[in-house]
């Protein structure tokens, strides 16, 4: 399993022993408000030994535990996207609320992305933000993410309409897709 480490933030696989804490820190609306409706909502341990199991089958590993100081402090993930998007994934992380403002979502996405492009042979990497989501914004600008554009009305979130931010990052030095010969295109 590989693991990405960066300062006191460490990306690693989840073990069966991140279930309890994994549950407590995901059980929070202030999370769920700003992610989309398929995370449960309250998270059990159920919910997390599901997630757990699902994650340990991943080859390559793509979700990842962030370990703060070694504790468990989030989780962080690409979702592979496929047919011509092949060599694109979308970006998810959510950090624990006790967590938050410690830079670790920026540390993350950093390490993250790198390991997408290095290790993956992405070439691109977006994500999808709400509007009124301005910490995630600012990590993804912190992280050298362009805002590509706003789709206007496309969430329904706690039953109300809102504008989703388009965020991407390109592989460095591919600034010429049709130019640049892809090993490995499939
Ligand atoms: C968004 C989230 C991932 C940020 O994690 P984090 O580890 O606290 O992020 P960082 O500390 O790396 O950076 C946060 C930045 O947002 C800024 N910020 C925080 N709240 C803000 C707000 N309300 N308005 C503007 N900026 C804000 C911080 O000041 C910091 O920027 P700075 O370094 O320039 O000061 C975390 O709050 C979270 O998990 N939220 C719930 C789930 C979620 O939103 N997931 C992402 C879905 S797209």
């Amino acid at each position: 399993m590989a693991e990405l480490t960066a300062g006191p933030i460490r990306l690693r696989g989840f073990s069966d022993l991140d279930q309890v804490r994994l549950a407590e820190l995901c059980n929070n609306k202030k999370i769920w408000d700003n992610v989309r409706d398929f995370l449960p909502s309250p998270y059990t341990e159920q919910n997390a030994l599901e997630f757990i199991k699902s994650c340990q089958q991943q080859n390559p590993p793509v979700t990842f535990a962030i370990e703060y100081k070694g504790e468990l402090a989030g989780c962080i993930g690409l979702v592979m996207q496929t047919d011509v998007y092949r060599l694109t994934a979308e970006i998810g992380y959510w950090i624990g609320e006790p967590f938050w403002g410690l830079g670790i979502a920026t540390k993350a996405v950093g390490l993250l992305t790198e390991y997408g492009f290095d290790q993956l042979d992405l070439v691109r990497i977006f994500t999808g933000v709400f509007d009124f989501n301005r910490a995630s914004q600012r990590v993804l600008e912190k992280s050298g993410f362009k805002l590509e554009g706003i789709f206007e009305k496309s969430i329904c979130k706690n039953g109300k309409i809102g504008d989703e931010f388009r965020y991407a990052k390109l592989k460095p030095g591919l600034t010429d897709n049709r130019k640049t010969k892809i090993q490995n295109p499939k």
